[in-house]
């Protein structure tokens, strides 16, 4: 038996807050409307996707006592890449003086579970790969239109990372996992080149309970684990009522959520990872412990994965 390990993780939040309050000078909209039909507070905003990366990047690298020239393939999961050409991850390998292969994947904000799968499969197919970088970075307000309420004061900018490291006697790491996507959904959220997000909100809202409540209920079952089992459910952080309904639906005790989204608003690829490394630094995460992550985004896309926690 050969698997992988998460052996270290890092995040990084630009350092302007911006508040509710700071919406409600500007636009007509309100901190109540807000906290209630979303559960965002505050969010933060700045930096770009590659400077983002490289901070938490470096620190996934530091806490698992490695060297940047350690890691062997970099996988950069983004929505909002620095430039057309080359891949963000260009940027990231460079100067943080990574080896070997390195490359973008784009799955919208479920993106993240999508790149830690893809380099776990990586790692373990026996390529020529041993360490891996998985990192999920954003800079949503580069596409966010601040003068629409709608869309403003829910997206913004993060990053978060973790290195995996494969061992020829270490269990899977991912014990089941489900990648999915709804091309016909496409309309419902998008992005031209050059413009800002589109988004029928509430078909959003609606699709998402849907295949996630789904996606993460057949990764249960694929894992041939009760949903009771799950120690830590980690989920996209687009809406708190979102996250309530999968709770609620999948069977999942309320207090093994982790939730970001109030002090970071949604940060696509970056939300999944930042909501873990809080976790992984509270020490809610023991030797063992089964780790559930779902996530949708613009595509439609869904992707989940029942991990099982050792380092
Ligand atoms: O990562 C994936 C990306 N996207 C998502 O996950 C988004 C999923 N959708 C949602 O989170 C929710 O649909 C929203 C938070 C976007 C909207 O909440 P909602 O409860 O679905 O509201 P709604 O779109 O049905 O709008 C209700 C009302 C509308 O006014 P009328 O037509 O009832 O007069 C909106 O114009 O709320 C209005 N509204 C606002 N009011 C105050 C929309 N945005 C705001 C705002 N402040 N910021």
């Amino acid at each position: 038996m050969s698997g992988s390990s998460i052996t270290g993780w890092g995040s990084a939040l630009p350092e302007k807050v911006v508040t509710n309050a700071d919406f409600e000078a500007r636009l007509d909209t309100s901190d109540a409307w807000i906290v209630e039909r979303t559960g965002i507070r505050e969010r933060r905003i700045g930096g770009t996707t590659s400077s983002l990366a490289i901070e938490a990047g470096a620190a996934a690298i530091t806490r698992a006592g490695l060297s940047p020239s350690d890691i062997d393939l970099l996988v950069l999961s983004t929505t909002t890449p620095d430039k057309a050409v080359p891949a963000t991850s260009a940027t990231v390998h460079a100067q943080l003086g990574c080896s070997g292969a390195a490359f973008d994947l784009n799955a919208a904000c479920a993106g993240y579970v999508y790149a830690l799968v893809t380099a776990d499969a990586m790692l373990t197919a026996r390529i020529g790969f041993d360490r891996a970088l998985v990192i999920g970075s954003d800079t949503l307000s580069s596409i966010t239109d601040f003068e629409d309420r709608s869309t403003a004061v829910l997206f913004a900018d993060g990053a978060g990372a973790v290195v995996l490291e494969h061992r020829q006697d270490s269990e899977p790491l991912v014990l089941a996992s489900d990648l999915g996507l709804d091309g016909s959904l496409l309309p419902i959220l998008y992005c031209e080149h050059g413009g800002y997000l589109k988004m029928e909100g509430r078909e959003v809202f609606r699709r998402a309970v849907r295949v996630t409540v789904d996606s993460a209920a057949k990764v249960i079952a694929q894992a041939g684990i009760a949903a009771d089992e799950i120690a830590l459910f980690v989920p996209h952080q687009a809406n708190q009522r979102i996250i309530d309904a999968m709770i609620q639906r999948l069977g999942i005790p309320r207090e093994r959520a982790v939730i970001v989204l109030d002090r970071t608003g949604n940060t696509s690829s970056a939300s999944i990872p930042l909501a873990l490394v809080e976790a992984a630094d509270a020490g809610r995460l023991s030797e063992g412990d089964l780790v559930l992550f779902s996530g949708f985004g613009a595509g439609m896309t869904w992707a989940s994965a029942v991990v099982r926690w050792h380092q």
